[in-house]
C-alpha cells in the first residue's frame, strides 16, 4: 500500500511544484521587472551614461516603447540590432516591458 502510493504522491507533488513554479516570473536582474526587460538593461542602461550611443528609454512613454518595437519587429523603421531583438517578443511581453520601462526614474 505504502509502495503503491508514493508514485501518486510523488507525481501530486511535482505537478504542484510545477504549477507553482508557472506562476512565478523568471528570475530577473537586480531591478527586476517583467520577463525579458534585464535583456534590455544590459544595452539600454538604466542610468545616464555618458556619450552612450544607445538611447535612454527608462521613463519613456510606453506608448512610445511599444510603437518603436513594433516597428523595429516588422522591420519598418530600420535598426542594427533592435530588428532582431524585437522578433524575439509578442505584443503582451512588449506592453508589460514597455510599462516597465515607462515607470523607471529618468
Ligand atoms: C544589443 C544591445 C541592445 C539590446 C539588448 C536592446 N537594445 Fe534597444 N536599442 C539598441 C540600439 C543600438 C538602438 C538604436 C537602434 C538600432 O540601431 O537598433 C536601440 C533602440 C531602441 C529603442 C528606440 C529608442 C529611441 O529613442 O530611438 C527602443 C524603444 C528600444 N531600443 C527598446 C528596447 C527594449 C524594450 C529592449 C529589450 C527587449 C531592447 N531595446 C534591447 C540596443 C539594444
Amino acid at each position: 500500500m505504502y509502495r503503491g502510493l508514493l508514485p501518486g504522491l510523488a507525481a501530486a507533488l511535482l505537478l504542484a511544484g510545477s504549477a507553482t513554479r508557472a506562476a512565478e516570473p523568471p528570475p530577473n536582474g537586480p531591478l527586476g521587472g517583467p520577463p525579458g526587460a534585464s535583456s534590455c538593461t544590459g544595452c539600454h542602461a538604466s542610468q545616464k551614461i555618458a556619450n552612450s550611443e544607445i538611447p535612454r528609454i527608462a521613463g519613456r512613454k510606453a506608448e512610445d516603447i511599444v510603437t518603436f518595437m513594433r516597428q523595429y519587429r516588422s522591420g519598418a523603421w530600420p535598426s542594427s540590432v533592435m530588428g532582431r531583438i524585437a522578433k524575439g517578443f509578442d505584443d503582451q511581453q512588449i506592453d508589460a516591458i514597455a510599462a516597465w520601462f515607462a515607470a523607471q526614474p529618468e
